[in-house]
């Protein structure tokens, strides 16, 4: 018999209370943070759909694994275990461990970026974008158009433009730093790249004499895509999709965070000895000795272990069809949605949800806003508060879209959260045209979605 239902693909083992408030609790909560989800506290969040970065569970082999890391300052056995892991998924021959991915994107960046720099990728991260721009170079998103629009539907929307990829390193020929894959590209939607997209690119990079790297925190659930919905990829293994994608790159850059089932974590794997052995000069200075980096042994064994946990099929179809039963149940309550889903979130278009709330009073906020006050579920605006510039007259320039990103921790939450989840939105849906729109009354330069305070209109 084939079922309907997903089941979790694993027993609970081990328990942690959420804590429940009522709404009235949450609306002094929600002002005490002055409306930013990232200054709530943890304790006050019901389902907390922050990210999924860091918030896994770990398997009961990885706490076991833990428990067998070699905390020696040099030559670590954890490290060797750790480095044998990222080798074999990545073919990449130099790895440097970090703490976590930006401190891997502060090393490689620093490394290759600079004044007059320019770096091209089909979605930088924010903090990707922030250490690029940080150097003084400039973060060029070429996403394909059809990632742009929430609601064209289009297997591999992540996929980057190579046409205008060519043109971009015709005109900015010898100051190109990198040209950078994120996959999934999360700040798009959680949207795949497909292999093909990844050839076409590392092939006109390698025409141009330009490193290719990838962004490779969710290169598993990436691969799930693949494999479902491109031609001739699915008699390849998820692991062997991986493996395929990354003998493309010059580098990776990853944070463990993700894919790699673990609480800390992160590496930059190169082919070129020399970059690498520039960038472990920074390595050292910055994040800790070539054989630790940022990381105690305990953790490099968890992740370790996470790299290979996270490949196994039934892990896998459950991690990405978990994440479509949500968007299934949004999408049939007619909540506008980025489709179709990806892979690690659930992503709401507040701007088509809130039509009457301009980009410059941010409707994802908004939608944050909500969420919290309704339901004490902590979910964060991809939008105008975390892309969003001003132009020289003060004005806002928006983001190219406003979405909410309900992201699903690794083994964390059951059906039954998604189902309360999804509950919430018949609420909202009700009373989506009373709710206003906020203005930031505090923000810090770089990075502003952190820390800003907001006011309702
Ligand atoms: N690249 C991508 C695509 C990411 O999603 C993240 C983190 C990073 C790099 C940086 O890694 O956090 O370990 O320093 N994304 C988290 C998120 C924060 O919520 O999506 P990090």
């Amino acid at each position: 018999m084939k079922h309907r239902t997903i089941i979790e693909p694993f027993r609970i083992k081990s328990v942690e209370p959420i804590g429940i408030s009522t709404e009235a609790e949450r609306i002094e909560q929600l002002k005490d943070a002055h409306y930013n989800p990232f200054l709530l506290r943890s304790r006050d969040v019901i389902i907390d759909l922050m990210t999924d970065s860091g918030t896994s569970a770990m398997s009961a082999h990885q706490w076991a694994g833990m428990m067998e890391g070699d905390e020696a300052y040099a030559g670590s056995r954890s490290w060797e275990r750790m480095q044998d892991a990222v080798r074999e998924l990545t073919g990449l021959d130099h790895v440097l461990p970090t703490h976590q991915g930006r401190a891997a994107e502060r090393i490689i960046y620093g490394h290759l970026g600079g004044p007059g720099k320019v770096f091209i990728s089909n979605t930088h991260f924010d903090t990707t974008r922030a250490n690029i721009e940080f150097t003084g170079a400039t973060a060029i998103d070429i996403p394909i158009a059809e990632g742009r629009d929430p609601a064209i539907r289009h297997p591999f929307k992540g996929n980057m433009d190579v046409a205008e990829l060519e043109n971009l390193l015709k005109q900015h020929r010898g100051h190109v730093g990198a040209v950078i894959l994120t996959v999934t590209n999360n700040s798009g939607g959680g949207q795949p790249v497909s292999m093909a997209n990844a050839e076409g690119v590392a092939a006109i990079c390698k025409r141009h004499g330009v490193p290719f790297l990838l962004d490779c925190c969710r290169i598993a659930e990436n691969s799930w895509f693949v494999k479902h919905r491109e031609e001739c990829m699915e008699g390849l293994s998820y692991r062997q999709i991986a493996q395929r994608m990354f003998s493309l790159a010059d580098g990776a850059v990853m944070s463990a965070k993700k894919d790699a089932l673990v609480n800390m974590g992160g590496f930059l794997a190169l082919r070129d000895g020399a970059i690498a052995e520039a960038c472990t000069n920074l390595l050292i200075i910055t994040e800790g000795f070539t054989t630790y980096g940022g990381l105690s042994g305990r953790d490099m064994e968890a992740i370790a272990i996470g790299l290979e946990e996270v490949f196994d099929p039934h892990y896998l179809d459950y991690r990405i069809r978990s994440t479509k039963f949500l968007g299934e149940k949004l999408h049939a309550l007619g909540v506008p949605l980025m489709r179709p889903i990806g892979g690690h979130a659930v992503y709401v278009d507040a701007k088509a949800l809130y039509r009457h709330i301009a980009p410059d009073q941010y409707p994802g906020q908004a939608l944050v806003v909500e969420l919290y006050r309704l339901a004490g579920i902590r979910a964060v605006e991809i939008g105008s508060v975390m892309f969003g510039t001003y132009a020289a007259d003060g004005s806002l320039k928006p983001s190219a879209m406003e979405l909410v990103r309900l992201a699903i921790p690794r083994r964390v939450y059951t059906q039954s959260h998604m189902e309360y989840a999804a509950e919430t939105f018949e609420e909202i849906m009700l009373t989506r045209d009373q709710v206003r729109g906020y203005r930031i009354i505090k923000e810090p330069r770089f990075l502003r979605h952190f820390t800003a305070h907001f006011e309702q209109m």
